[in-house]
């Protein structure tokens, strides 16, 4: 969740950190810090503020002098948002400056022996006793401190760690948090993600579990956690640094949700060839395909709800049990899981804690994991048997956004697929399907450009304090993600609920005035929705609906429509999202809220 950046070359350091920090924000956004060694001495800034302030107070590096340093944004685990618990974190004696990514469960105890041993810490955090442990364990040999303090250390981390002694030479090790290397021409960097050092280089390395770099300004060698020299690959990143920048927007979320038709024709379009769905280089046979018997999928947030929307689908149109379950939930259940069972693994990151760990409770039952994932090179991509990439680009948004409608696409690909294997429904069903799926980016196309309706209705509702999202079978799917969206970036109270069950007990909280969403685009239930739609405005509620293009009978019942043009119903979610994430930022920016940095969120989840 924290974002981390080191430089070592040519260049002076802190200017190049700053950067890469305001790049990082996204991944936490309660304190950050620098420290670059010139001439042998050790600078440390921080700031409790945003990004900005650092840049401000060190005339954006200038006051830093040094060709070395390592940079840190925080969000708050051990201690809260304080300039003592910012990070870099300093040795006793000054010498050498850490930061970290991930928790250190065991901080406690080897906090307590260092304490024995006279150790004074000045933190609250986990963090603070690997750079004491670095102290501990540095002889002359600085390789061989930072692996024998990796050895002792338990939990997740990705470390960059400078040394004054050692005054040329950046070292960084990960355990379960992400850590890539760029080879530049001026210099070498780490980052906790590519946006940190893509304005640099775009040449990079994946730093793989127990794995050691060590870089200076001419190159970066890499060593086992036994400090054996190893080969690492050098990957080209795909994107540049425009898909990392506002690009003329205000907000990233609302660049990224116009981005959704192109990332989505690029997710989608690769995979049809032929009237057919096709994935290169599956390891998941198609024999293996056409005899599963079960399907669990397991996520968090934004990419459960894919899942739920999945569950709808596929168990149309498979006809086998599909179950869906929250990655936090899964992983500490004894999850009745073999392998016969297909497990999804869902993650836009890649490197969400919770879902990381399901992976690995899934593989070690037997399961063959799928992973569809929008990172290329994360942790839960390499984990898996399989991985589907979603071609979103990068989201730096906290608010996911094209992140979810292209799990969705990669769904419904594989749900397709796998029917078509399993001849599990009607041929004329599939081909009905696969050309649905193309015309899918110019129908969320034609939604953006009636987006300044959705604006309207967020002015005439941005006063509510509450809202409720209602729908059934995909309708309710959708309608989680909706509320997840609104409550996340607006602050404003909201629930989703199958539309069925309001009368057993959510009812009592509608009032006169209260809005409430009627999700409408499953037509096939239309009439029941229309019911509940009664039901509500019978006490009083206000009700903003969706609906298809042509639907005249909703009139009659909501307040409010927002018309969609028509797909496939079992496609439903993937246009219905559209006015909801748009109404989520709307309402946001009226109330004047942090858009792209929600407060106590960040982006990518590395604890659990
Ligand atoms: C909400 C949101 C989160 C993520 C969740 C999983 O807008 O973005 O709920 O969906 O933290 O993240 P990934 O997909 O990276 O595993």
């Amino acid at each position: 969740m924290c974002g981390i950046v080191g430089f070592v070359g040519e260049s002076q350091a802190s200017p190049i950190l700053l950067d890469g920090l305001e790049r990082l924000e996204y991944r936490g956004y309660d304190s950050a810090g620098i420290a670059v060694i010139n001439d042998g001495v050790m600078q440390v800034e921080k700031t409790v503020e945003r990004i900005k302030s650092l840049i401000d107070e060190t005339q954006n590096g200038a006051t830093v002098k040094g060709n070395i340093g390592i940079g840190h944004t925080r969000w708050a685990t051990h201690g809260a948002p304080s300039h003592a618990n910012a990070h870099p974190h300093l040795s006793g004696n000054g010498k050498i400056a850490i930061v970290h990514n991930g928790i250190i469960e065991n901080y406690l105890d080897l906090k307590n022996e260092l304490i024995a041993e006279g150790v004074k810490f000045v933190s609250e955090t986990d963090t603070e006793v690997v750079a004491h442990l670095l102290q501990k364990y540095y002889k002359g040999d600085m390789l061989d401190a930072v692996k024998n303090a990796a050895k002792r250390l338990e939990g997740s981390y990705a470390l960059a760690i400078i040394n004054t002694d050692t005054p040329d030479t950046l070292y960084a090790v990960r355990h379960f948090s992400p850590l890539i290397v760029g080879l530049g021409k001026d210099g070498n960097y780490v980052g906790s993600d590519v946006a940190a050092i893509i304005k640099h280089t775009k040449d990079v390395v994946y730093i793989d579990d127990g794995e050691i770099a060590v870089l200076t300004k001419d190159g970066a060698k890499f060593y086992d956690g036994d400090g054996n020299q190893i080969e690492k690959p050098v990957s080209v990143v795909d994107w540049s640094i425009n898909a990392a920048e506002k690009g003329g927007y205000d907000h990233f979320m609302l660049k990224e949700i116009m981005e959704e038709p192109e990332a989505l024709r690029k997710t989608i379009e690769p995979r049809i060839k032929n009237g057919e769905v096709y994935f290169e280089g599956l390891k998941l046979t198609k024999e293996k395909v056409k005899n599963i018997k079960r399907i669990v999928i397991t996520a968090c947030g934004s990419a459960y709800h894919t899942g739920i929307v999945a569950k709808y689908m596929f168990e149309e149109i498979l006809r086998i049990p599909v179950e869906v379950d929250l990655a936090s939930e899964f992983r500490y259940r004894n999850p009745i899981v073999n392998s016969e069972d297909l497990v999804i693994i869902i993650s836009q990151s890649g490197e969400t804690a919770d879902t990381l760990a399901a992976l690995k409770e899934a593989k070690a039952r037997g399961a063959h994991v799928l992973s569809i994932v929008n990172v290329v090179g994360s942790s839960i991509a390499k984990a898996s048997d399989d991985v589907i990439y979603t071609w979103a680009g990068p989201e730096i948004a906290v608010a996911t956004t094209k992140g979810y409608t292209t799990q969705l696409a990669v769904l419904y690909l594989f749900g397709i697929y796998a029917a078509t294997l399993k001849e599990s429904c009607d041929k004329a069903l599939i081909d009905e399907l696969i050309s649905e799926l193309s015309t899918l980016n110019k129908k969320i196309e034609k939604i953006l450009e009636n987006k300044e309706e959705i604006a309207r209705l967020s002015k005439k509702f941005c006063t509510d304090d509450s809202v409720f999202f209602i729908g059934r079978n995909i309708d309710f799917a959708v309608s989680l993600e909706g509320s997840l969206k609104l409550k996340e970036i607006s602050y404003i109270h909201s629930e989703a609920y199958a539309s069925g069950e309001l009368k057993h007990g959510t009812i009592s909280l509608i009032e006169p005035g209260r809005l409430v969403v009627a999700l409408n685009c499953y037509e096939a239930l239309s009439e029941k929705i229309y019911s509940n739609i009664k039901e509500v405005t019978a006490r009083g509620a206000q009700v903003m609906a969706t609906a298809f293009e042509g639907n005249e009978e909703i009139k009659k019942y909501a307040d409010e429509i927002f018309y969609l043009p028509r797909i496939h119903p079992l496609l439903c979610a993937a246009v219905e999202i559209i006015p909801l994430q748009l109404f989520a930022y709307y309402m946001a920016l009226n109330k004047g809220c942090d858009i792209d940095k929600p407060r106590n969120l960040a982006k990518s989840v590395t604890v659990e």
